[in-house]
């Protein structure tokens, strides 16, 4: 069994639909080991969102790009919005990310965790 791997797309228009066909045909074409899933579609309203999520197949929509980069059920985050929304919406998907890596990293033994830090902190000999 594939892992899935599920898809938040953010803009519905010419680019969202080709990415959702997309992810809908790819295991159809290529042999891959995910499973791409529709999870969270945004636009700029509920109503956008929810008409093109129900045409497309994704399980949910929002109004709120915002709040689908926080969404703890989306793993993946592509953007087919507008040019100007490009640098907003990856910064604020990029600091979610760093966030759970740091998370992940704080689970490793404490002087494997920052060998930066302890290699600034010696003493100077
Ligand atoms: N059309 C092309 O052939 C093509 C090719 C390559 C790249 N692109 C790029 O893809 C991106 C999208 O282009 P498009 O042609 O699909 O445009 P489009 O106008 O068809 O679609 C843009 C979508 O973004 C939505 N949107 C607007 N504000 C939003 C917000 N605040 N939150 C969420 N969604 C919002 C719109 O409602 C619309 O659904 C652009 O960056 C464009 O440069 C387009």
């Amino acid at each position: 069994m594939k892992k899935p791997i599920r898809i938040g797309l953010v803009g519905s228009g010419f680019m969202g639909r080709t990415h959702a066909l997309g992810f809908r045909s790819v295991g159809a074409v290529f042999d891959l080991p995910l499973e791409p899933v529709l999870e969270l579609l945004a636009d700029a309203t509920e109503d956008l969102a929810a008409t093109a999520a129900a045409r497309y197949g994704f399980a949910r929509s929002s109004g709120d790009w915002g709040a689908l980069v926080l969404d703890p059920l989306v793993d993946v985050v592509d953007i087919t919005a507008p040019n100007k929304l490009h640098a907003p919406i990856a910064l604020a998907a990029l600091a979610v990310a760093s966030r759970s890596i740091a998370r992940s990293r704080w689970r490793r033994p404490p002087r494997r965790r920052w060998p930066w830090c302890w290699r600034r902190n010696a003493p100077v000999s």
